[in-house]
């Protein structure tokens, strides 16, 4: 038994401009999921999630017993279905790339017992047609780090020549540039309210209709931001990638996809000394990420007091699949 996992994600810059063809950069966590156990059954596909108490099969009526149906249809092969434990690192629906964490762990087992030999872009292409179960239209960024992890630069319409040859860094699918990066760590804040990334998608969608322009301008900012960023940490400079998050997160906040517990998560942080702090993910609720470089124990220490949980997520190599 091969091992069978995936990664979840940190959105450093740019969620939902990425729906509409904007660029976004994010970041691999490792083991947002590791399988336990596998085994294969004659048809039925069961799956167990530690320590989320998640229990669910391909007869469910909601929508993970659909998303399970698509796998059985979009893994070559037919006949086998497979019953798996899976153990997660992160908490579910908060923003971290769950439900892609779903989507590619189960069409790794699912190709393991039905004994299909697949790429990563393979895997990536078949966990994005269960994540349009779950969310409708998908940009594919979160498919693709939950497959890949490292540090993805994504483009929903992908790079074309010139654009790959001027930023010289990896392309690993025609969406997907992967960015060499030097160790970095990021904090991870979870509000502890649950959202609906289809519902803070549409939202977003409603008010692009009513009013093109501002929308549009604020994702003008949220591509500035990433530029900016991504300038800083590939200079090393965490004090000005902070403050690139900290502006990215003010265009999502005039976007309306922040809400009070998110922005009391990013004002805490920035009180404690964090450079910079951001919403990561479709908002609403999820998580927040911050840049807290020598002062990450205050972060944490701080918004425990607020009520609301922290961790460090470290970016090494091993956090990418390639
Ligand atoms: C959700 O993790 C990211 C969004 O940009 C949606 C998407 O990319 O499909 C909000």
């Amino acid at each position: 038994m091969s091992a069978v996992g995936s990664h979840g994600k940190i959105i450093l810059f740019g969620e939902h401009a990425v729906v509409y063809d904007h660029p976004a950069l994010a970041a691999g966590i490792p083991d947002a999921l590791r399988m336990v156990s596998l085994a294969p059954t004659s048809g039925p596909v069961r799956m167990r999630i530690l320590p989320w108490d998640l229990e669910c099969s391909d007869s469910s009526g909601d929508l993970l017993g659909s998303g399970l149906r698509r796998l059985k249809e979009v893994v070559p092969g037919g006949g086998r279905g497979c019953s798996v434990v899976l153990k997660s690192g992160i908490p579910p629906a908060a923003g971290l790339g769950s439900s892609a964490a779903i989507a590619v762990a189960m069409v790794r087992a699912l190709c393991q017992v039905r004994e299909i030999a697949t790429s990563n872009l393979q895997v990536r292409e078949m966990a994005h047609e269960m994540e349009k179960i779950f969310h409708g239209r998908p940009s594919g960024l979160d498919d693709t780090v939950a497959t890949f992890g490292g540090v993805c630069l994504f483009r929903r319409s992908g790079w074309d020549r010139h654009e790959r040859e001027r930023k010289s860094y990896c392309m690993i699918t025609p969406q997907t540039l992967q960015v060499p990066y030097r160790k970095q760590s990021f904090l991870v804040g979870n509000s502890g309210i649950e959202h609906s990334t289809r519902h803070m998608v549409a939202g977003i969608s409603r008010r692009r209709k009513a009013n093109h322009k501002k929308v549009d301008a604020l994702f003008e900012v949220i591509d500035e931001s990433l530029t900016e960023g991504l300038a800083a940490m590939n200079e090393g400079d965490n004090s000005r990638l902070g403050k690139a998050m900290l502006n990215n997160h003010g265009a999502l906040r005039s976007l309306g996809v922040s809400c009070g517990e998110l922005d009391e998560m990013v004002d805490v942080a920035m009180a404690a000394g964090a450079s910079g702090a951001k919403l990561t993910g479709a908002g609403g609720g999820g998580s927040v990420v911050a840049e807290a470089s020598g002062c990450e124990e205050e972060v944490i220490e701080a918004w425990r007091s607020h009520g609301y949980s922290g961790w460090r997520v470290e970016l090494t190599e091993e956090n990418r699949t390639l």
